[in-house]
């Protein structure tokens, strides 16, 4: 735990999900940045609109200055921020999924530039259609995570924008909202599909094609699976891999999980496209925390980093998950990249660790739970 001082106040903030020996902080220069340039230059009124806070550095410590709205893709992001906010004895904070009209009209906003470039440019378009003319759009990010074309995005969405001077390693944009739409963003994309075209709304996985790893996977689904098996799609993007299932065996039962919104909305549409009479659910959450269901299959194609930090700690997390809701010998499927070394991982936690395919890059592995 972290205390952060901030222009209102004090927070106690922790990274979530809790790791033990947690290196990294809960926020970082660019967090400090925007909330001191909201004590300096905000307008009188108090309603503050947060775009893709993590922790809560910003939404916490602006709620402790006046009310507060967030918005954002991800299911984590805003269970993270709920989370601080109990720690620290503060109301829940309102969230607002992305697409969803604002229910106020914020005085000004800040935002962190995200790490996908297609979700900025939605959230510029949506920040177009919902805020009254003049409003001050403040965006802030690392200077290594910076895209270069922030500031022309924000002139083609905004009409205006400007970088501001850096501050220990962060940097400040600011603009006004338009108070109309100028361009609309050019979402939702479409990629190759097991049946057809797939829908991918902005910031989702695989945004120009279909991943290759993912066409490995779809060469290496079960073989065989009962006509009424229920099966998972974890960390499912637009559904590829669980409308692949769907092609085969039209009659399993299938939960698509993920923690982003605009996926799950993916994963909505091209079900209801292709496969739109079988027996399906939608769970936006952490992994599989918080289904009861027991799974004859599992199938995942794990991420590899967490916003801008790399590494396989959620794909270990999904993995332990998943070894506790298969079924008396269901199976886990797991497709990973050659060099990510995943079968010493599985090997932990599963008995039965095999090779269902691999080719240069990638190994895809079938872990089976005791009978
Ligand atoms: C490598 S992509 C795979 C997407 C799709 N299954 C495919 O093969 O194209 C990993 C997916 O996991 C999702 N994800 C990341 N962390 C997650 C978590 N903790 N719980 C659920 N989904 C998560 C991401 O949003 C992303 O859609």
């Amino acid at each position: 735990m972290y205390e952060l001082t901030h222009p209102w106040g004090t927070l106690s903030l922790y990274r979530w999900p809790r790791r033990r020996n947690e290196t990294l902080q809960a926020w970082d220069n660019a967090d400090q940045y925007l909330l001191n340039t909201l004590e300096a230059r905000a307008q009188q009124g108090k309603e503050t609109l947060v775009i893709n806070d993590s922790h809560g550095a910003l939404s916490l410590a602006a709620g402790q200055r006046g009310a507060v709205i967030h918005s954002g893709d991800s299911w984590l992001a805003q269970y993270n921020i709920q989370q601080n906010a109990d720690e620290n004895s503060m109301a829940p904070i309102r969230h607002c999924w992305p697409d969803e009209p604002l229910d106020a009209a914020p005085d000004q906003v800040v935002m962190r530039v995200p790490k996908s470039l297609a979700l900025l440019e939605s959230q510029l378009a949506w920040l177009g259609s919902q805020l009254p003319e003049g409003t001050p759009v403040w965006l802030s990010g690392m200077d290594k995570h910076l895209p270069r074309q922030l500031v022309p995005m924000m002139q083609r969405y905004l009409g205006n924008g400007q970088a501001e001077y850096g501050w220990k390693k962060a940097r400040l944009f600011s603009a006004t909202a338009p108070g109309k739409i100028l361009v609309e963003a050019p979402f939702p994309c479409k990629v190759e599909g097991p049946a057809g075209p797939l829908v991918v709304h902005a910031g989702v996985f695989s945004q120009q094609q279909l991943d290759i790893g993912a066409r490995f996977f779809l060469e290496h689904l079960p073989e065989s699976l009962p006509e009424k098996a229920t099966v998972a799609d974890l960390g499912c993007g637009n559904g590829v891999i669980g409308l692949g299932i769907l092609r085969r065996y039209p009659h399993v039962q299938l939960t698509f999980c993920d923690e982003s919104w605009l996926a799950l909305k993916s994963a909505r549409e091209n079900v209801g496209q292709y496969c739109p009479h079988a027996t399906v659910t939608f769970h936006h959450g952490d992994g599989l925390s918080g289904v009861n269901d027991r799974f004859d299959c599992i199938l995942l194609n794990p991420p590899f980093h967490d916003g801008h930090t790399v590494g396989d700690h959620v794909a270990r997390r999904l993995f332990r998950q998943a070894s506790k809701q298969l079924a008396e010998g269901g199976e886990l499927r797991v497709i990973g990249n050659r060099h990510l070394g995943y079968h010493k991982v599985l090997g932990r936690l599963f008995s039965d660790v095999q090779v269902a395919g691999s080719n240069k890059k990638f190994v895809v592995f079938s872990c089976r739970a005791p009978k």
